[in-house]
């Protein structure tokens, strides 16, 4: 398992390999909470025009603008103000927060602080997801560590900023990772995502404004306080500022945890080289899920030879996107069919049930895949599958629903050999 940075010096990645790097002195023999204490000299609009320079897009999924986010929440409201870090990590395929959170807590409550000491915020939650119950322990003996240090707690090194810090965890469900559906969750509701608007920026938890960002969204604030938002804007690309995590899995000699500069150039470099090329040398590259799985999953003809760049613009335009960066990488063994199937059957698992395309449009494509896994596949199935996901797509309450239509699109679009060879086995 590689951790490591490729084509720029780590920057998130940068105490993964330092011994105790998880402790406030070793964090601080770093440099940590130089960032801090430079931002609590600064004013709020010039902290956010930093996090808006940066162009730093957000690192969950969705990659909305950080700074835009931050400058929503209105300053003014009389009501208290919450940051809330969006630790529950459930996207398939995507591990890069876990490292995080394990050897560089520190880097996330310095983030958050900033935030917090922009926003006028005074309390900053931590949703994990229930399986990193062991992260949860390391995260609550550094904010011990920082509250000893006055970095955390009442009058913050003497200041008159005050901020705490909690730790939340789910009970394992996909549909908490949702921004709306974790408020829900951490307010001790059943996590049901809510209506949007209003957003969280205005209306979040206990319908005050909160802003909700991904763990490794908020590591990268220290970094920009500490060079500036233009300079780490410009490690990565104009519109994809800085660097990225890509969790790789899949069929490579080295699957791992990889920091890249934005407008990595490019996918297939990344694949056959960085990654220590295909797992078994006989066997060709077929396809990549490069996004965790709710995005287009792309085919070999679109990334061989085609100098697909690694960052927001240039994955759009290979035919996929970002997302989480839950980087999965498939062989000729493959058959696109049956992955599509069991993405399909986690959808259909973690659908919250609220609403009527989501629900049931995940149990009957499960059941259409299952009958054609069984070999009673019909030649119409194709076409099915594509109608079905087309009423789900844009028609469903949260974007689950959308994150389990794409699969199957791109699927059968970009695979239709995986699903007539199966189609073709009708007993006509
Ligand atoms: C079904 C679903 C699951 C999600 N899971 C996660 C998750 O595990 N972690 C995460 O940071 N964002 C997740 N998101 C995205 C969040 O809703 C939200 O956009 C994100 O936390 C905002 O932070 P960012 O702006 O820093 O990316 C998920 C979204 C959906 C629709
Ligand atoms: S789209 Fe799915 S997960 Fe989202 S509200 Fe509807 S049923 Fe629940």
């Amino acid at each position: 398992m590689e951790i490591k940075a490729i084509g720029c010096d780590p920057l998130q990645l940068k105490l993964m390999h330092v011994k105790d790097g998880h402790t406030l002195k070793v964090y601080e023999e770093h440099g940590g909470y130089k960032s801090l204490r430079k931002a609590m000299n600064m004013t709020s609009d010039e902290i956010i025009d930093e996090v808006k320079k940066s162009s730093l897009r957000g690192r969950g999924g969705a990659g909305f603008p950080t700074g835009m986010k931050w400058s929503f929440v209105p300053r003014d409201s009389p009501k208290p103000k919450y940051i809330v870090c969006n630790a529950d990590e459930s996207e398939p395929g995507t591990f890069k927060d876990r490292y995080l959170l394990e050897r560089d807590p520190h880097a996330l409550i310095e983030g958050m602080l900033i935030g917090a000491f922009a926003l006028g915020v005074e309390t900053c939650y931590i949703y994990f997801r229930g399986e990193y119950k062991y992260l949860i322990d390391i995260m609550d003996r550094a904010i011990e560590e920082a509250e000893a240090a006055n970095l955390v707690g009442e009058n913050i090194l003497g200041s008159d900023f005050t901020c705490n810090f909690y730790t939340h965890t789910g009970a394992g469900a996909y549909i908490c990772g949702e921004e709306t559906a974790l408020l829900s969750s951490l307010e001790g509701e059943r996590g049901h995502p809510r209506m949007k608007p209003p957003f969280p920026a205005v209306e979040g938890v206990y319908a005050c404004p909160t802003v909700v960002n991904n763990v490794e969204t908020l590591t990268a604030v220290p970094q920009i306080i500490e060079m500036g938002g233009e300079a780490w804007q410009q490690i990565g690309t104009e519109k994809s500022g800085g660097t990225k995590l890509w969790s790789v899995s899949g069929h490579v000699k080295k699957p791992g945890v990889y920091e890249l500069p934005m407008g990595y150039d490019d996918m297939e470099k990344f694949i056959l080289e960085d990654c220590g090329g295909m797992l078994r040398d006989d066997k060709k590259l077929k396809a990549v899920i490069p996004g965790g799985s709710s995005v287009y999953i792309m085919n070999a003809d679109q990334i061989i030879g085609k100098r697909v760049t690694l960052d927001f613009e240039g994955l759009v335009e290979g035919g996929s996107a970002v997302g989480s960066g839950g980087f999965i990488v498939m062989d000729e063994t493959v058959d696109v069919m049956d992955s599509t199937k069991n993405l399909t059957e986690f959808y259909k698992h973690e659908s919250c049930g609220w609403c009527t395309p989501c629900r049931e449009g995940t149990d009957w494509m499960v059941k259409i895949f299952n009958r054609i896994a069984a070999g009673g596949g019909r030649p119409e199935d194709a076409q099915l599958l594509l109608d079905i996901s087309d009423n789900i797509e844009g028609k469903s309450f949260c974007p689950l629903g959308d994150a389990a239509a794409w699969p199957i699109q791109s699927a059968v679009k970009r695979f239709p050999e995986d699903f007539k060879k199966h189609l073709l086995r009708d007993g006509q």
